[in-house]
């Protein structure tokens, strides 16, 4: 029975800004499609049934495990599930990302909106971090939990889908401050219970995916966001886990999201990783920074990008390596293992 959140991982104690032996890290979305043993599963079986199956999504977070020298894993699942347990129709639509059958429009819609306990509708992802964690008892590599923020969240459950300009989703912000002030309560709450619950289940790590918060202007997201975020981060962090804040075009907003909470800072790569350390401040760890689109690249440039990240983080304890965003379908696997590697052989020097 592991009833310890705690391991003494080198992520771990940059999440927590102590020294390193050597720079930790993992990559968003590490398990996925430009794995060959994630899409030999999709051949049988939907990304949801995946998702819902605990024993599947347990050998799903395991594969880039096996496969690279990651200092985290990250739960399999998806920002999404948490809107079915609301009342909304999820199906993810083959070649063309997630579809909400009945998305949010109305003072009514949003009435309507259930906040049920993550125990009752995600149960099959507490499961799945149960089952995660007996299979790295004894290894130094702590588990994340992870859930969308309220507003990713709201832009998806207003919009049906993914969106070019969140037309729907700022137009009930800006349009109905009211009604939208109502739906980001639920959000909250069913956000802060749900990363809650997974720290409770044994995440020892969380991280909070903002992906569309760039789209809002600084005062927008001051407004109609920050507080709500901020409240999901603070039922979060009661665990004394640490919490990772990520969101993607935030150049202009850094100071905010600092603002609304989070150990570490998720940036990506629209800045430079100083830049962004200094306007957050000494006081929180940083996450990030390498392109995505690099890993296409032949390993020379690769390698000179990857340094240069850890030229401007400098050493100073407090930093976790990622990409900006979510590793792509098609990246090589062999630049993966190369860049887990190479990070770690620099950053130990
Ligand atoms: O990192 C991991 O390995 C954990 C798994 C994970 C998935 N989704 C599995 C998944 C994580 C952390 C997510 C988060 C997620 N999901 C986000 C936030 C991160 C980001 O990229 O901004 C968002 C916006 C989503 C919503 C989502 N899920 C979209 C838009 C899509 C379709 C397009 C795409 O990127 O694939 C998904 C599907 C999805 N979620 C897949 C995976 C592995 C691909 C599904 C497949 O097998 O076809």
């Amino acid at each position: 029975m592991i009833s310890e959140n705690e391991t003494n991982s080198r992520f771990l104690q940059a999440c927590r800004r102590q020294p390193v032996d050597a720079t930790p890290i993992w990559l968003m979305r590490q398990a996925g499609r430009y794995m060959s043993e994630y899409r030999d599963l999709r051949k049988t079986y939907g990304i949801l049934e995946l998702i819902k199956t605990p024993e599947l999504a347990c050998e799903v977070t395991m594969q880039p495990i096996k496969a690279f020298d990651l200092d985290a894993a990250i739960i399999f699942a998806d920002i999404l599930p948490p809107l079915e347990g609301m009342g909304l129709e999820l199906e993810f639509v083959k070649g063309e990302g997630p579809l909400i059958h009945n998305p949010v429009r109305t003072a009514a819609d949003v009435e309507a909106l259930r906040t049920p306990l993550p125990e009752d509708n995600l149960w099959f992802t507490l499961e799945a971090i149960k089952l995660v964690r007996q299979e790295l008892d004894g290894r130094d590599i702590p588990l994340i939990g992870f859930s969308g923020a309220p507003f990713t969240l709201a832009s998806y459950a207003i919009e049906g889908g993914s969106s070019r300009n969140w037309r729907r989703a700022k137009e009930m912000m800006m349009g109905d401050p009211a009604l939208w002030h109502r739906l980001m309560v639920k959000l909250s709450q069913v956000v802060g219970r749900y990363l809650l619950a997974q720290a409770q289940a044994g995440a020892q790590v969380l991280q909070i995916f903002d992906s569309w918060v760039g789209a809002l202007s600084p005062a927008d997201y001051r407004d109609f966001v920050l507080p709500y975020s901020r409240h999901a981060i603070e039922i979060a962090s009661q665990t004394g886990v640490p919490v990772i804040h990520f969101g993607t075009n935030t150049n202009g907003m850094l100071e905010l999201i600092r603002e609304a909470g989070g150990d570490v800072i998720g940036v990506d790569w629209r800045i430079d990783l100083d830049v962004a350390w200094r306007q957050l401040g000494e006081e929180v760890a940083i996450q990030g920074n390498l392109d995505p689109v690099a890993l296409f690249s032949p390993w020379p440039q690769l390698k000179q990008r990857a340094q240069r990240i850890l030229e401007l983080a400098g050493g100073r304890p407090g930093h976790i390596f990622n990409l900006g965003h979510g590793i792509l379908p098609e990246t090589p696997v062999d630049n993966v293992r190369r860049l887990v590697d190479f990070v770690h052989e620099y950053s130990s020097q």
